[in-house]
């Protein structure tokens, strides 16, 4: 199965440094903007695993249509 959007807008996420975090890149998992395993059954993309440097607030892709995975970058307009 194709990606789908997962939202229409970003979702506001305080991220901690050095975790891993699991974007879900198909647009499926009932758990925006993260994995939930949803992509197995959809026999979509997996997960793309990322951490960041130092805690911080991110604005992280629903739509699945951002150039700049897994930061929200307008495309959903
Ligand atoms: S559910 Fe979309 S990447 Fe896992």
């Amino acid at each position: 199965m194709e990606k789908k959007r997962g939202g229409d807008a970003p979702v506001q996420c305080e991220l901690e440094a050095n975790k891993n975090y699991a974007w879900c890149t198909c647009g499926h998992s009932d758990d925006q903007p993260f994995c939930n395993g949803s992509h197995r059954a959809a026999k979509a993309t997996p997960s793309m695993v990322f951490t960041v440097e130092e805690d911080k607030t991110a604005y992280l892709c629903t739509c699945k249509q951002t150039k700049n995975p897994p930061y929200c970058d307008g495309s959903h307009n």
